[in-house]
C-alpha cells in the first residue's frame, strides 16, 4: 500500500488485509510491553490544517508505538497563518524527510493533490478532508463492529455481510459517514441513512445504501448498530437546518428512543459528540455505546495502516 486517500477506491482484499493486521496490533496493546521496533528509523509527520483530538493524538500513539519519529504540525501557530501555501509546507515537510504524511486539511482532495504531486516523496495518510473522506475512521468503525460480531479471537479473515447499519445525522457535511458507506458496502454489510431531507446530499440516489427519514421507524427495523453523527454546526447554513430544538426531537437518539433499541444493537458515534443534541447522555455513557471502544482501537488500525504503509516497503514514486 502507498497511500491511503479513500475507502471508495479500497479493495476487499486491502480492508480485511487492514483489519487484520490491526488485530495483530491490538494483540500486541494488551501485552505489558507495547512497543514493536517496526517503524524505528522512519520518520512520519502529521500535518493537521483542521482541528482534531482523537485522529491527532491515536496517529501519535500508533505511530511512537511502531516505534517511529513523529513530528507534529498543526496549521495553528505556524507559517500557515502567514499565507504560506499547502505546497510550500509540503516542501518544507519534504526537506525533513518525512516517511508518512498523515493530512487532515480542510478542502477536499487536498490529500490527493499532496500524493500525486511531486512535492513529497512520503506515503500520505487521509486524516479527513473536507466533506469527502475520513478513511482510517471508516477503518476503526468497521474494525469494532467486526469484533462486536464475531470476537476478538474469530475475526480475523471475515467481512460484515448482513451486517446492518443505520447511520443518522448531518450526512451532508460527513465525510465520516462517505467513507462508512463505500467500506460496508465493499465489506457486505448493508447500510440505512437517516436524516432531514436537507441534510443529505444531492447525489445520495446513487449510493449504495436505503434512506429514510424516521428515525422510529428505522430503530424498529433493530439495525446491529446505529451510527450517531456529529452535528457540523459550523458548517450549517440556518436556512436549511432545523432548529436544535426540532432536530433532537426527530432525530436525535433521546431516552425514549433509546429504550427503544433492540437489546444487542451497538451505539456508535465518531466523536466529538454534541450531547443533548443528536445522543443523549444515557445513550452515549451505557455499556452499549462503542465511543470509547472505537478510540481505542483506532490506535491498532493506524498502527496498521502505518505499519502496511511503511514497514519493509521500499516501493518509490514512480510505483504510485
Ligand atoms: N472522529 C474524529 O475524527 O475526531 P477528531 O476530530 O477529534 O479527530
Amino acid at each position: 500500500m502507498r497511500h491511503l486517500l479513500d475507502t471508495r477506491t479500497l479493495s476487499r482484499d486491502d480492508a480485511i488485509r487492514i483489519l487484520d493486521v490491526a488485530e495483530d496490533m491490538a494483540v500486541t496493546q494488551g501485552r505489558e510491553v507495547k512497543k514493536l521496533p517496526t517503524l524505528r528509523g522512519k520518520t512520519i509527520v502529521n500535518l493537521f490544517f483542521e482541528d482534531s483530538t482523537r485522529t491527532r493524538i491515536s496517529f501519535e500513539a500508533a505511530a511512537k508505538r511502531l516505534s517511529a519519529d513523529v513530528i507534529n504540525f498543526s496549521a495553528k501557530g505556524s507559517s500557515v497563518s502567514k499565507g504560506e501555501s499547502l505546497q510550500d509546507t509540503a516542501q518544507t515537510l519534504q526537506a525533513m524527510s518525512a516517511d508518512a504524511v498523515v493530512i487532515r486539511h480542510g478542502a477536499s482532495g487536498a490529500p490527493r493533490t499532496l500524493a500525486t504531486s511531486e512535492w513529497v516523496d512520503a506515503g500520505v495518510v487521509n486524516a479527513g478532508d473536507g466533506t469527502h473522506e475520513h478513511p482510517t475512521q471508516a477503518l476503526l468503525d468497521a474494525f469494532t463492529m467486526r469484533r462486536r460480531r464475531y470476537g476478538a479471537e474469530s475475526s480475523r479473515g471475515r467481512d460484515l455481510a448482513g451486517y446492518r447499519v443505520t447511520i443518522v445525522g448531518d450526512i451532508l457535511h460527513s465525510r465520516v459517514a462517505r467513507s462508512n458507506v463505500w467500506l460496508l458496502n465493499t465489506l457486505g454489510a448493508e447500510v440505512t441513512l437517516v436524516a432531514p431531507p436537507t441534510l443529505l446530499p444531492q447525489d445520495v440516489s446513487q449510493w449504495p445504501v436505503q434512506v429514510r427519514y424516521s428515525l422510529d421507524e428505522a430503530i424498529a427495523d433493530a439495525p446491529d448498530a446505529v451510527m450517531m453523527l456529529r452535528i457540523q454546526l459550523e458548517r450549517m447554513n440556518a436556512a436549511y437546518f432545523p432548529s436544535e430544538r426540532e432536530y433532537g426531537r426527530r432525530w436525535g437518539l433521546t431516552p425514549s428512543r433509546f429504550a427503544a433499541l433492540a437489546n444487542d444493537t451497538i451505539v456508535m458515534h465518531p466523536g466529538p459528540m454534541n450531547r443533548g443534541l443528536e445522543i443523549c447522555a444515557e445513550a452515549a455513557d451505557s455499556p452499549r455505546a462503542t465511543v470509547l471502544e472505537q478510540v481505542a482501537n483506532g490506535i491498532s488500525v493506524r498502527m496498521a495502516v502505518l505499519y502496511l504503509l511503511l514497514a519493509g516497503d521500499d516501493t518509490k514514486k514512480e510505483d504510485r
